[in-house]
């Protein structure tokens, strides 16, 4: 049972315990211990994660679906496996709908290039907003640059909340398909992505979730938000690099294209014809990230393990707590200011340059992420170059926050 503090936080989420399932946090950074708030970036990998990788390449190292002999046939078996602890982890239907790919990024670009392909024309129409990361615009840029097609943007208010008025009156015939963040990498904003789903799928149109800044936060359940399409990389979520997942809904991966070519996404090949391999290794070409994809199931458990309720509270105690914090001192602004928000407090010092604040704060072994973040579009809205963004994850504390304020006002002093 769950049990709040009178601090707000949840006394049986053992905080200093997790911690130690992570061995970077042994490093010293530049002398002191690391504070780590550079989550959306990348998330650090507890042992379990590395355990899972070693043993596939030390135990079980051999190509996949192909071998007989008993290594590749383990080696499968982990890897399909995997397939299986994703499908479940996001409650996907079945194991077809669950296609590897090296991240979000592939991701999005294997529905604009497979699906937007073959449903964009000309005079069509793609909807994104305005807060989307790069990922989840030039694909589609080069989808309508390609097809003749335009890209319809949906505006954000000055709290960097998705509107969903302006959203309504973007729908229409022409639209195709939308394309949507769950949570916005440089502004925290949780976006009512059940909302956009179903207001979409009133005019029959498609949506393509954006989920790589959700998985690793709160519970995603792709059939109760009856998405299209929902993209993640497992970087970001505790897993391995090079690896992440595109689900689609079975009846619409079936009818898309292949989106490369090479083995294992076959049934048979003559020179005259080829036959494609079955969901989801159809739109698996070539020799995959086994071990990534291993690895991934792995942080899976270990996410289940703590529990992704617990996980969303414990960083919504994180962020209520940083925001309240930052904005105690002087001369600090937040950038994005939603009221649904998750783990990412983005800011800017009047009159220092994000780069000098993340440089004076990496001497103090705080690292954070400070430039535009993949967002420019975003920037430009704000009218900034770039924002400071600390970013939390299951294993930062109150601690890790308070260090991050105190390395803020040494930076003032440093620019006094
Ligand atoms: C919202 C969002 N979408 C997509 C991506 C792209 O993820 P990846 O680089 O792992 O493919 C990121 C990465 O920061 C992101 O934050």
């Amino acid at each position: 049972m769950i049990t709040k503090t009178a601090f707000g936080q949840h006394a049986s989420y053992d905080v200093t315990r997790i911690r130690e399932d992570f061995p970077i946090f042994q490093e010293p950074v530049n002398g002191k211990s690391l504070v780590y708030l550079d989550n959306a970036a990348t998330t650090q990998k507890p042992q379990a994660v590395l355990d899972a990788i070693m043993r596939f390449y030390t135990r079980e190292c051999a190509n996949i679906h192909r071998g007989v002999h008993y290594l590749s046939e383990r080696a499968t078996d982990s890897y399909e496996t995997s397939r299986d602890k994703i499908r479940r982890f996001v409650n996907a239907a079945s194991i077809q709908e669950i296609v590897f790919v090296r991240g979000a990024t592939e991701a999005i670009n294997l529905v604009a290039q497979s699906y937007g392909r073959t449903h964009v024309g000309p005079g069509d129409e793609v909807v994104i907003s305005a807060m989307e990361h790069h990922s989840n615009i030039v694909p589609w840029q080069l989808l309508c640059e390609e097809k003749g097609a335009r890209l319809r943007i949906v505006p954000m208010n000055r709290n960097g909340e998705f509107l969903v008025e302006p959203y309504v009156k973007l729908l229409n015939p022409k639209t195709r398909i939308v394309a949507v963040t769950n949570v916005s990498n440089s502004l925290g904003t949780i976006n009512p992505v059940r909302e956009i789903i179903r207001l979409a799928h009133e005019r029959n149109v498609p949506v393509l979730v954006d989920g790589a800044q959700a998985i690793q936060h709160m519970r995603v359940d792709v059939q109760a938000l009856d998405c299209d399409f929902f993209a993640f990389s497992g970087h970001k979520m505790y897993g391995p690099t090079g690896i992440g997942v595109l689900y689609g809904k079975e009846r619409l991966l079936e009818a898309m294209p292949p989106y490369q070519g090479g083995g294992d996404m076959i049934s048979s090949v003559t020179f005259e014809k080829t036959l494609y391999n079955r969901l989801p290794y159809k739109f698996e070409a070539g020799t995959p990230n086994v071990a990534g994809g291993i690895g991934l199931g792995a942080a899976v458990d270990y996410l289940q393990s703590i529990g992704m309720d617990n996980i969303f509270a414990h960083e919504r105690d994180l962020v209520n707590y940083g925001t309240q914090a930052l904005g105690a001192l002087d001369e600090l602004r937040i950038i994005g200011t939603a009221k649904e928000k998750a783990s990412v407090l983005s800011f800017v010092l009047e009159g220092i340059h994000p780069h000098d604040i993340g440089t004076i704060l990496d001497r103090e072994g705080i690292a954070i992420r400070t430039g535009h973040h993949c967002t420019q579009p975003v920037m430009e809205f704000f009218e900034i170059p770039a924002t400071a963004r600390a970013s939390l994850g299951l294993y930062n504390t109150r601690e890790d926050i308070e260090a991050l304020v105190a390395g803020l006002r040494k930076v003032k002093e440093v620019f006094r």
